[in-house]
């Protein structure tokens, strides 16, 4: 019955929301834009702002909604389970054969749903990052690599757990981007 969450999870995290509003409102596709990927970070990089906001807030929704609908129906193991998944369907969605984004808003979202204060400082991390540096890429993952720390140190296995798998496959999925940043020719938040 639990494998059910996890499947729930999976297809929930597998809608490419920024693919879809970037089509929507004519911007293009986006794996053809930028750095090619399907986050905020890349509709920014179309100049429309608002769809850059829709598809952060969606993209980390859709992570937050699977962990509190497994949590209400199913409890703390189902939602673990749903938030992992649902991150795991954003990276490799089954619609877009399995070429998918890099997962930080849905890492985000499902932080802030599983554990409120592990999710919020995880946003802080990335917000005093990015005020810093105004690299994307960088702020995740220092996000990313914090998070299994601070779910250390609030004793939590399951939260150690998930954070540390969303945090390994971030930085698998960065790889083009830490190659970018150590030969500092990754773009600032904006920036093509
Ligand atoms: O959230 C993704 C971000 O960390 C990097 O995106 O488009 O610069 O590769 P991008």
């Amino acid at each position: 019955m639990i494998a059910l969450w996890g499947i729930f999870g999976y297809l929930l995290g597998s809608i490419p929301f920024g693919i879809a509003i970037a089509r929507a409102l004519g911007l293009g596709d986006l794996r053809k834009i930028g750095s090619g990927n399907i986050g905020a970070t890349n509709v920014l990089r179309t100049g429309n702002k608002p769809a850059a906001l829709a598809t952060l807030l969606l993209d980390s929704g859709k992570g937050a909604i699977a962990v509190l609908l497994a949590r209400h129906v199913g409890g703390d193991a189902a939602a673990v389970l749903a938030g992992g998944a649902a991150f795991l369907g954003h990276c490799f969605p089954v619609w877009l054969g399995f070429k998918g984004g890099k997962g930080v808003a849905t890492f985000l979202g499902t932080l802030i749903a599983l554990h409120w204060p592990l999710g919020l400082i995880a946003c802080a991390v990335w917000l005093l990052t990015a005020a810093v540096s105004r690299i994307s890429s960088l702020s995740a993952l220092l996000a990313a690599a914090l998070a299994p720390v601070f779910a250390w140190g609030m004793g939590r296995a399951d939260l150690i757990a998930v954070s540390l798998f969303m945090a390994v496959l971030i930085f698998v999925r960065h790889r083009p981007n830490i190659a970018r940043l150590l030969d500092g020719t990754e773009p600032r938040i904006g920036r093509r």
